[in-house]
């Protein structure tokens, strides 16, 4: 009997590898110019980190988390998003000892026990950035402007950030109070989790899917008037920000994000995609309190996190490809076994001066070994037989024009290269 793979999780086969790499050196790309280092830390961590740093209120704590107990009977869970592992290992290795300002990358593959579906997987991956010590507005503003230069860099259309203030701790509970007053006279109408949270985190009430939740929700009250003027003048900072880059956002004072980290601006990346509603590609915002809830200093941060699934899928809605050649140099056919015997340290020989080259090794008939270079994208098939062999010579063709011609055998390395 075969094994099938696990539900919500999919290989990432060879072919589609490589738009998955072009993807990853953007991002890296895009982090090293704007200064952020890369960060690996566990798959697995503490169950009690992701309880404390992600919050018991939320969805990925109350039901989408992989928590196993080892062999010691530790409770150990599968990481649901990257920040509380790198923010944990930020505290516990003190990096911010070494400078006041830390900006840190992360890639890698998250778990979440969701009900698959397009661009939704229960193992996916995430490319994120945290920038921990500062609250001026302008890391706010590059914070998100990053995202966006990674979208843009990869050729992605129709991508806007949608931002938000959602106030720090003082400011939302003061809006709390003012929520649970309004959703009150409708808790017999609101979908059951919309009630479940009424008392717990109300603001996530906004985030509902339901119709009449929604309808309920669209009269409520908006953060934005429950903000101090020093809160408000850093988002109208960040805005003029963004304006003067040219990023392209719009206010959006519904966005609640699904994690109770956050404090002030907050934000998604959202697409356009034909047919479907806009879909959230990444988000991120503020989190002013949690290093210290992880037992660290009082350190402000702000980050986001891009699902690199929904890029592959954007990428190919859009049919974007990687900028560079996927092909081969060259794929040399030996006619005989005397050629072959030339042809081996040949093709060695071209592999060490780097050129990207391949051979037959299945005796196959020759027409046969011109498809195989076809499907290696081959630019040039370099033709060895005894007549050649005799002259010391090799025909090399130009499968794009068809041109073709002999050349000295030790000159195919540098005939090659000129022509890359
Ligand atoms: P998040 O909104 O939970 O934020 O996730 C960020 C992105 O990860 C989502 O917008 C989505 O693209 C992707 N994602 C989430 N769950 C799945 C899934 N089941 N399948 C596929 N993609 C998914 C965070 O995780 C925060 N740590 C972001 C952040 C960093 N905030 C501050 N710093």
């Amino acid at each position: 009997m075969t094994i099938n793979i696990p539900r919500g999780t999919v290989d990432i086969l060879p072919g589609e590898v490589e738009l998955w790499s072009w993807m990853e050196q953007v991002a890296r790309e895009v982090t090293q110019r704007n200064r952020y280092r890369e960060i690996r830390t566990p798959i697995f961590e503490h169950t009690e980190l992701f309880v404390r740093g992600v919050g018991d209120t939320t969805d990925i704590v109350e039901k989408e988390m992989y928590t196993f107990a080892d062999r010691k009977d530790r409770s150990l869970t599968l990481r649901p998003e990257g920040t509380a592992g790198v923010i944990r290992s930020l505290v516990e290795n003190k990096l911010y000892s070494q400078s006041p300002l830390v900006k840190l990358s992360y890639m890698g593959p998250m778990f979440r026990y969701e009900r698959p579906q397009a661009g939704r997987q229960r193992q996916f991956h995430q490319f994120g950035i945290e920038a921990v010590g500062s609250t001026d507005p302008a890391i706010d503003a590059e914070v998100i402007a990053l995202g966006m230069s990674f979208f843009d860099e990869l050729g992605l259309q129709g991508i806007r950030a949608e931002i938000n203030n959602v106030g720090n701790k003082e400011e939302r509970q003061t809006y709390f109070q003012r929520l649970i007053e309004y959703f009150l006279p409708f808790e017999a109408e609101l979908a059951a989790d919309a009630r479940s949270r009424l008392h717990r985190n109300p603001m996530r009430i906004l985030d509902s899917k339901d119709p009449r939740t929604k309808e309920i929700a669209a009269g409520a009250p908006s953060i934005l008037d429950f903000l101090s003027s020093e809160s408000l003048a850093d988002y109208e900072t960040i805005q003029r920000y963004l304006t003067d880059m040219g990023v392209n956002y719009v206010l959006n004072d519904r966005i609640v994000r699904g994690l109770d980290y956050y404090t002030q601006v907050a934000f998604e990346y959202m697409i356009d995609l034909p047919g479907a509603q806009a879909s959230t590609l990444g988000g991120g915002g503020r989190y002013n309190g949690l290093v210290q809830e992880l037992g660290g200093p009082e350190l402000p941060g702000v980050g986001f996190g891009i699902g690199l699934e929904r890029i592959i899928l954007a990428l190919q809605d859009q049919k974007l490809q990687p900028p560079y050649p996927t092909g081969i140099d060259c794929y040399l056919i030996a006619m005989g076994e005397k050629a072959k015997e030339k042809v081996v340290p040949l093709l060695n020989q071209l592999r060490k001066m780097g050129l990207l080259a391949e051979m037959d090794y299945l005796d196959r008939k020759m027409k046969a070994q011109f498809k195989a270079a076809d499907r290696e994208n081959a630019k040039y098939v370099a033709i060895l037989g005894d007549d050649e062999l005799a002259r010391q010579e090799i025909q090399v063709k130009n499968l794009a024009t068809g041109e073709q011609e002999s050349i000295a055998i030790e000159q195919l390395g540098s005939y090659l290269t000129t022509k890359k």
